[in-house]
């Protein structure tokens, strides 16, 4: 995806701006100008990069949890969307030990976590061009402390590890361009000391390579992913793979349970297919090649998230925050927020999925749920489409009114299974790709041919609780 910030300036500054940075530029005969460093996201201004949209990564990850060590080689294949004289890469911690573009040495400055890398003379990144950059890193990642006070990243758990990247944890552990609005298709192969799996998105390339006490595992995801939803989890696990589950409509189910959870998350896990197909009658096709979920020990996170393919649970999940999780494999993982602004799409999506299980299997109406979260304080401090903060971005409004805007839509249209064809519509429209608020709304308006702005107007822009209707 791309994401240039558009930029007015007058004529003349625009030259002399021109004239400065191709003079930075061509030390080296190299022209163009720098890519930005941050895509310019309303709550996270830092995160991602300017002038090219990658394609592809390739991470080959050497991990040592007795050492808390990562070793890694990152190739990146990315599209210059701008003449390139230098280029950002998003990168917290560890050490760069080399740094190529298209083959030739670069040089690389960092401050933060931003990294600078600047082609080699002859190296030409014209906007158009597919390059290649390959970084060689090492070091103890940490995890990163969020707005909202909780850890993400790379997680050192008793025994291995598990990274998680909502909203901006990869870097952690990865060099990328760190926004949702750059999805790429991914290899991620990870070598682990003997005894110890290697679990992350897409599917498993048989077979895993052993060699000198160390076992390596590789992972491909054909379907594009944002960084945040990329993940590795080491540990040791107990797997099941099923190539082609009947009951999950024809898909590869890998599941993946810590020893010390395995039995207690038999049951649950034995229901991956059954909800995949639930959520697929709902929502449309599954969209991934594969699905699944890693369940590890209650302690290794402090919450579940929706990584890609299969969402990592910290302890055996109930049913309800299965469906929560797969559901976001629709909205969140193949519908993507094209900014953090946006994440209301994930969540109140992912709450309302909930609602519909409980009243399908749990007797509960939907109309239950929806009273009991209309009901609830903490939904009201704020309007889901506009969090204040960036520490907000994932707080109650967003869950809890992000589905009643849901019920309003289908109250709105009236008839069942036209809404669910609108449901099935959004995630067809946007799939593998990104979408905002306004798509949103737009999407459904062009749908029902109704001006809604009054029910935007309430339940996704409103300060106050409106009066309960009857
Ligand atoms: N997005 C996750 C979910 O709803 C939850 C999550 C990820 C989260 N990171 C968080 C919640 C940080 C609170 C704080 O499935
Ligand atoms: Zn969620």
């Amino acid at each position: 995806m791309n994401h240039r910030t558009p930029v007015r300036r007058t004529l003349p500054a625009a030259l002399a701006l021109l004239v400065l940075v191709t003079c930075t530029g061509c030390s080296g005969g190299v022209e163009g100008r720098p890519g930005a460093a941050g895509v310019g996201d309303p709550y996270f201004p830092r995160l991602g990069n300017g002038g090219y949209d990658v394609t592809h990564y390739d991470l080959a990850l050497d991990v040592d949890p007795a050492a808390h060590r990562l070793r890694g080689t990152a190739t990146l294949t990315a599209r210059a969307t701008q003449d390139l004289s230098a280029f950002h890469l998003d990168l917290l911690g560890l050490t760069v030990e080399s740094a190529t573009v298209d083959g030739r040495p670069a040089a690389v400055s960092r401050a933060g976590q931003k990294l600078t890398l600047r082609p080699d003379a002859g190296v030409r990144l014209s906007e158009g061009h597919t390059f290649r950059t390959v970084l060689r890193y090492s070091g103890s990642p940490r995890p990163l402390t969020d707005p909202d006070g909780s850890q993400e990243g790379w997680l050192w758990t008793a025994d291995g590890a598990v990274a998680l990247g909502e909203p901006a944890g990869s870097m952690t552990w990865f060099p990328g361009n760190d926004h949702p609005s750059d999805k790429a298709s991914y290899d991620i192969a990870v070598t682990v000391p003997k005894g110890l799996t290697a679990v992350s998105n897409g599917e498993p390339a048989p077979p895993a390579a052993a060699s000198a006490g160390r076992t390596t595992y590789r992972w491909h995801v054909g379907e594009p992913m944002a960084t945040y939803l990329a993940t590795v989890a080491v540990g040791h696990f107990e797997t099941k793979d099923t190539k082609r589950s009947k009951e999950a409509g024809g898909i590869e189910v890998f599941t993946a349970a810590d020893r010390a959870v395995a039995a207690d998350s038999a049951p649950v896990l034995a229901r991956v297919p059954e909800v995949v197909a639930w959520e697929a009658r709902r929502f449309g096709p599954y969209p991934f090649a594969s699905t699944g979920a890693i369940v590890g020990r209650p302690e290794d996170a402090g919450y579940a998230l929706e990584t890609q393919n299969r969402p990592f649970f910290p302890g055996p999940p109930g049913p309800r925050l299965l469906v929560h999780e797969m559901a976001h494999q629709w909205f969140g993982d193949s519908v993507t927020p094209a900014s953090w602004r946006d994440t209301w799409l994930n969540e109140g999506f992912a709450t309302y999925a909930e609602w519909l299980w409980a009243a399908d299997k749990e007797g509960v109406p939907v109309g239950d749920s929806f009273d009991a979260a209309f009901r609830k304080d903490a939904n009201w401090a704020f309007p889901p489409a506009d969090p204040p903060t960036a520490a907000d971005i994932l707080q109650p409004p967003v869950y809890g009114r992000g589905a009643m805007v849901v019920h309003e839509i289908r109250k709105a249209v009236g008839d069942d299974t036209r809404f669910f064809a609108l449901l099935k519509g959004w995630t067809r429209a946007h799939r593998h790709g990104n979408a905002s608020t306004a798509d949103f709304t737009a999407y459904v308006e062009k749908a029902t041919g109704r001006d809604l702005s009054q029910l935007w107007k309430t339940w996704l822009y409103g300060r106050s609780r409106p009066a309960p209707q009857g």
